[in-house]
């Protein structure tokens, strides 16, 4: 699992396990994901290029570090993507934003998309994908052969969870994306679930269960 980054901050790993609680309210689990997705863009980002800008302080011209390129894009897969996406944008509000909806035909197996809106110019820009459950894989598998289509080249994959499954599935299909995760889990159920995980990341995020 050559491209996995395991992101082990203490922080990290201290709010993820909050949300693994199934007590834990909807609230409390919202608040919790726009917190931690901060520290994941945090990591996520910690090797951008930098390049160097003159400005002017009260006392002095200097020339100072500012990121180098165009701005970054967030792509959310929806609906559970949303939840962070919230917090990466509280880090880099300037990063231009993208949502993807896709689902599986049960039968064709193929992907549907039944939403896509991202900025047009997305081939020169840094993409990171946003979907907290990396589980089968299917969705953001999809996601990002949709933004492949529409230019994409530079991407990388960020998510909370991930299940060994998932994380071959999805390097198979796009060896070329990085993945980043705050926990690789133990296996998936049979009926798609992590395991042990935190539940439906949708349904916990919006109370719709
Ligand atoms: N999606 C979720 O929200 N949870 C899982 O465990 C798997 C996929």
């Amino acid at each position: 699992m050559d491209s996995v980054t395991v992101i082990k901050h203490p922080l990290v790993q201290h709010k993820l396990t909050i949300m693994r609680k199934k007590d834990t309210s909807t609230a409390g689990f919202r608040r919790l994901l726009r917190e931690i997705s901060t520290l994941l863009c945090y990591e996520v980002t910690r090797d951008l290029e930098l390049t160097m800008a003159k400005i002017e302080t009260p006392l002095e011209d200097i020339e100072a570090p500012v990121l180098e390129g165009k701005k970054l894009v967030f792509a959310s897969i929806l609906r559970a993507g949303n939840g962070l996406l919230e917090g990466m944008l509280d880090l880099v509000p300037s990063a231009r934003v993208a949502h993807i909806g896709v689902y599986r035909d049960h039968e064709t197996l193929e992907a549907i998309e039944y939403y896509f809106k991202a900025p047009e110019d997305i081939g020169n820009r840094l993409v990171i994908v946003v979907d907290p459950m990396l589980a089968t894989g299917n969705s953001s598998i999809a996601s990002v052969e949709k933004l492949k289509e529409r230019g994409a080249k530079n991407l990388r994959f960020l998510c909370l969870l991930a299940a060994p499954e998932g994380i071959r599935n999805f390097q198979e299909a796009h060896p070329d994306v990085p993945i980043f995760t705050a926990s690789i889990d133990s296996h998936l159920n049979d009926k798609g679930y992590i395991v042990p995980g935190l539940g439906d990341a949708g349904d916990r995020m919006y109370g719709t269960k």
